[in-house]
């Protein structure tokens, strides 16, 4: 399978963990729709662990949860398709998965098979209980040639927390995305720790194997299973964290309860102009701007810019600091908008919508709170 822009939709495992099973799954894909989020991309609703019994059946093939699932998986599957929905199933390349449950290490022919049959679209692949007789990107390939040997198409999602140096390998197993760092939970710390980790990596990402900085806890609000007691991530950091995700072209799988989303969330999960941003077909790697004189840009108190398929330039100035920044400024030399002929240039902040005013040929944020960013879209044309 080709994908040419990050997948988008929903992950149950952030909030649900393993409270999953076939009423909810029906009753996300209903609130999926009926919020709008089908609509703006948001298509793959994907399970996680916990979702099988402990034992396989006499022929080797995985069971679903009889509690859980007690109509099996092609039931669920054919309710998400009908309703214009994608879905996806997990599963580990160890001999279990990280929740202990059957993994498909010896069974990736019969488990691709047994998958395509109830006709899954994705498949996110763990990497927990890894034999250490066979070398990783072996078993991604393993399962990967397992998944197109059915003739479905399924994106093939690699969950290796970017261990054992998985960006010098993970291009060449057909995996569709790979994770690049650990868990995700929902609060402020794991949101920057991402996104520093995404720094370490220069943004490393291929065509058909974007780089995966989790699923999103925007919506959580302290609540669900990957919440941290005591912690609960304010609006703005939700925003820092939608926006860099976005920017850097991040897949964006929601991980909130949506049946019970509160308005903020569902207004920053639904904003155009940023999934319009991560999703923008040239998938260019943004780029670090050094942008102020007085300051040495850090990863903490970074500014992003990223050439867009149309000419435009996304430019996202983001404070992951514990300090509050002023006058950040990029000078539009510095975006190589020095030209001789006058240019008309637009510039649309995208977390309000609007557009903004500029002076001196530069764009300013004069202050930037701890944990707050700005991202703005700029549009040149030559008059
Ligand atoms: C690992 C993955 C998580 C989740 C759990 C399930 O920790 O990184 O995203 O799938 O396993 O057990």
């Amino acid at each position: 399978m080709v994908i040419t822009r990050p997948p988008m939709g929903m992950n149950t495992w952030n909030f649900f963990g393993p409270d999953i099973s076939e009423k909810l799954l029906f009753e996300l894909a209903d609130a999926l729709v009926e919020k709008g989020l089908r609509d703006l991309g948001y298509n793959y609703l994907v399970i996680d662990d916990c979702w099988a019994e402990f034992e396989r059946d006499e022929n080797g093939i995985l069971v679903p949860d009889k509690k859980k699932f007690p109509n099996g998986m092609k039931v669920v599957c054919d309710y998400l398709h009908e309703r214009g929905l994608k879905f996806g199933m997990y599963s580990c390349l160890g001999t279990m998965t990280c929740a202990s449950y059957p993994g498909s290490f010896g069974h990736e022919y019969i488990d691709a098979k047994t998958f395509a049959e109830w006709g899954i679209d994705f498949l996110k692949y763990d990497y927990c209980f890894r034999s250490k007789q066979a070398n990783p990107d072996d078993l991604y390939r393993k399962m990967s040639l397992a998944l197109k040997s059915t003739g479905r198409d399924i994106l093939f999602s690699a969950c290796s927390w970017g261990r054992d140096n998985t960006e010098t390998w993970i291009d060449t197993t057909g995996a569709n995305i790979w994770r690049l760092a650990g868990d995700i939970k929902d609060d402020w710390d794991h949101i920057k720790c991402q996104a520093l980790t995404y720094h370490k990596y220069k943004g490393v990402s291929f065509m058909n194997c974007f780089s995966d900085l989790d699923m999103l806890i925007v919506g959580m609000n302290g609540e669900g299973y990957c919440a941290i007691p005591g912690a609960k991530p304010t609006i703005e950091e939700y925003k820092t964290h939608f926006g860099f995700w976005s920017l850097v072209g991040s897949p964006l799988m929601i991980g909130c309860d949506i049946r019970n989303i509160d308005e903020a969330s569902l207004e920053l999960l639904s904003n155009k102009d940023l999934i319009a941003l991560n999703q923008d077909k040239a998938f260019n790697r943004p780029w670090l701007i050094q942008c102020s004189d007085e300051i040495i840009d850090s990863p903490e108190i970074c500014c992003y810019g990223r050439i867009l398929d149309n000419g435009d330039i996304a430019v996202g100035f983001f404070n992951f600091s514990e300090k509050t920044v002023y006058n950040r400024y990029v000078t539009f030399d510095m975006l190589g908008l020095n030209s001789d002929l006058p240019l008309e240039i637009t510039i649309k902040d995208l977390f309000t919508g609007e557009n903004v005013k500029f002076k001196n040929e530069m764009l300013n944020h004069y202050c930037l709170k701890p944990h707050e960013s700005a991202i703005y879209r700029i549009s040149i044309k030559q008059k």
